[in-house]
C-alpha cells in the first residue's frame, strides 16, 4: 500500500479534512477585502441524488424528500445574496460551475429558480447530471442560459460493471442521455468512465472507450476506482497489489486509445479533443485563486484563507450538516466558519501542486513572477521525485510514468503541518 499508485487524488490542497473552525469567524467582508474579485470563479454545489452510488464518497444525500430541496433553494438564495452584499459591487465571474451530487436531480421548474437565484453572468457555466436525470425538459432549462458544458458521469457502458461499481443502470438510458445532451446543443460534453471496477478486463474497458468515443465527446475523464475500507464494494477478495496493477494497465491502455483517437491529456484523467480550442473553461484548475463557494458543503478560495461555511467529510456527517445549513438564520451567511490559513510557504506549495499535477506543468518563469524565487530551489523534495523517473530532469514537468503516479506524487508533496492537521482530523 505505501508504495501504491493510489495514494489519493489531490483535487485541492490543502484538503478539506486540515479545515478547523475560525474562531472568531471573521466576516466574509473582511475576507475578502484586498482580494482580487474582478475574474472569480463561482462554484455552486447541489447536495443530491437520485442514488448513492457504491463507490461514491461525495458531499451528497440521496432521494431527499421534496420540501429538502425547496428549503434548500431558499438558504441558497439567502447565502448568494449575503456573499454578493460581502464582496461588493465590482465582483465578477469570470467562469462558473455547478456540481455535487447531481444538480440535474432537480427539476425544470427548481433549476430555472437555481438559474435565477445565481444569475446569468453571461460567462462559460459548467453543470454536471447523470443517466437517468439528463431528460429533455431539465436539458432545455440548461441551454436557456447559455450551459457551455454538460459533464455526465457514466463510469461504465457496460450494465453488469455499472452494477459492480453499484450504479445499477442500463446502458440504454446511458445512450439516450447522451442523445438528449446533444440535442440540446451544448457546446461542450465531458464523459466520466471508471477503471478498476471488479471484472473489468481490457476487453470490456475498451468496450466503454469505444462506445464513449463514438459520440466524440470533447472532453473525457477517467478515474480510477477508489473504494473506502469496510465498504460493500472495499471487501474486495484480490489483493492490492492485483489491484494496483490493474488499474495501471487500465490507465496505460487508456491513454494509447484515446492519444490514438486524437485526445491530448491534460493530467492523469482530463483528455480534450484535440480540435477543441484550449479554453480556460469552468473546470480549469488553474493555481490563481478566488473562488467563490455557494450552497451546502462548497468551498471558497482566497489567497490566504481556504473556508467553507459548513464542514463535512464522511458520509455519514453529511446529513447533519445539511440539516444545520438548512436551520440557518440569513445573518449566519455573511461569515467563514471552518477554513485552513495559508502562510507564504502553503501558498507556493499550492501553487506547485496545482501545476504540477497537470501534463504542462509549472512554468518556472510565471512561479518566479509570482513569488520571486526559483520553485527548484524552494521545493528540493522535488529531486527524488526526478531520480525516480517521475519528473523530467528540468523539474518542470511530469514524465509520462510520473502522470501515471499522480496519485502517489500529489499526496508525496503535501506539507507537515498540513499533513498533520489532516491527520488530527476527527469526524464530527
Ligand atoms: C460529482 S461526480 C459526477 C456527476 C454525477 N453525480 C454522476 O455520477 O453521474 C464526479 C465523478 O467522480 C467520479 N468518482 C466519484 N467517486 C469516485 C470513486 N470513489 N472512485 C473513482 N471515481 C469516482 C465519478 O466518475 C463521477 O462521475
Ligand atoms: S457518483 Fe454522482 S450520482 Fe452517484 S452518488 Fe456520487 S454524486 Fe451522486
Amino acid at each position: 500500500m505505501t508504495d501504491s499508485p493510489y495514494q489519493g487524488y489531490l483535487y485541492a490542497y490543502p484538503h478539506k479534512t486540515a479545515y478547523r473552525r475560525l474562531v472568531p469567524r471573521p466576516s466574509l467582508a473582511e475576507v475578502w477585502a484586498g482580494e482580487r474579485t474582478d475574474a472569480l470563479f463561482g462554484y455552486v454545489h447541489v447536495p443530491f441524488c437520485e442514488m448513492r452510488c457504491g463507490f461514491c464518497n461525495l458531499f451528497t444525500r440521496a432521494n431527499p424528500a421534496a420540501d429538502q430541496v425547496t428549503a434548500y433553494l431558499d438558504r441558497l438564495r439567502a447565502q448568494t445574496r449575503a456573499v454578493r452584499d460581502a464582496l461588493g459591487a465590482g465582483a465578477r465571474f469570470a467562469r462558473m460551475a455547478i456540481g455535487g451530487g447531481t444538480p440535474t436531480y432537480l427539476t425544470a421548474p427548481e433549476l430555472t429558480m437555481l438559474f435565477e437565484i445565481v444569475g446569468d453572468h453571461g460567462v462559460p457555466l459548467s453543470v454536471e447530471t447523470s443517466p437517468a436525470t439528463a431528460t429533455p425538459d431539465r436539458l432545455a432549462v440548461l441551454a436557456a442560459p447559455g450551459t457551455t458544458r454538460v459533464s455526465i458521469g457514466v463510469q461504465s457502458f457496460l450494465d453488469a460493471e455499472a452494477r459492480a461499481a453499484g450504479r445499477p443502470q442500463h446502458r440504454s438510458e446511458v445512450e439516450r442521455a447522451l442523445g438528449v445532451i446533444r440535442d440540446a446543443g451544448i457546446p461542450l460534453l465531458n464523459i466520466d468512465l471508471i477503471y478498476g471496477i471488479d471484472g473489468q478486463t481490457a476487453r470490456t474497458w475498451r468496450e466503454s472507450l469505444d462506445a464513449a468515443l463514438a459520440w466524440r465527446p470533447e472532453e473525457l475523464y477517467l478515474y480510477p476506482l477508489y473504494v473506502r475500507p469496510l465498504t460493500g464494494l472495499g471487501r474486495r477478495a484480490r489483493s492490492w497489489a492485483d489491484w494496483d496493477a490493474a488499474r495501471l494497465a487500465r490507465y496505460r491502455q487508456a491513454v494509447d486509445v484515446l492519444t490514438g483517437a486524437g485526445y491530448a491529456q491534460l493530467s492523469m484523467r482530463q483528455f480534450r479533443r484535440a480540435d477543441v480550442p484550449a479554453d480556460d473553461g469552468p473546470d480549469y484548475c488553474c493555481q490563481d485563486d478566488g473562488m467563490v463557494g455557494l450552497g451546502c458543503g462548497a468551498r471558497s478560495y482566497t489567497s490566504s484563507l481556504h473556508y467553507s461555511f459548513d464542514y463535512a467529510v464522511t458520509v455519514g456527517e453529511v446529513r447533519a450538516v445539511l440539516d444545520d445549513y438548512l436551520s440557518r438564520p440569513d445573518d449566519d451567511f455573511r461569515f467563514a466558519e471552518f477554513g485552513y490559513r495559508l502562510d507564504e510557504a502553503e501558498q507556493r506549495r499550492r501553487w506547485l501542486l496545482k501545476s504540477l499535477l497537470r501534463a504542462e506543468g509549472v512554468s518556472a518563469v510565471d512561479y518566479r513572477a509570482r513569488f520571486g524565487t526559483s520553485h527548484v530551489d524552494d521545493f528540493p523534495e522535488l529531486a527524488a521525485l526526478a531520480a525516480r523517473g517521475w519528473l523530467r530532469p528540468e523539474r518542470d514537468r511530469l514524465t509520462a510514468d510520473g502522470l501515471a503516479w499522480s496519485d502517489a506524487i500529489g499526496p508525496r508533496l503535501v506539507s507537515a503541518p498540513v499533513r498533520a492537521a489532516m491527520d488530527g482530523h476527527v469526524p464530527r
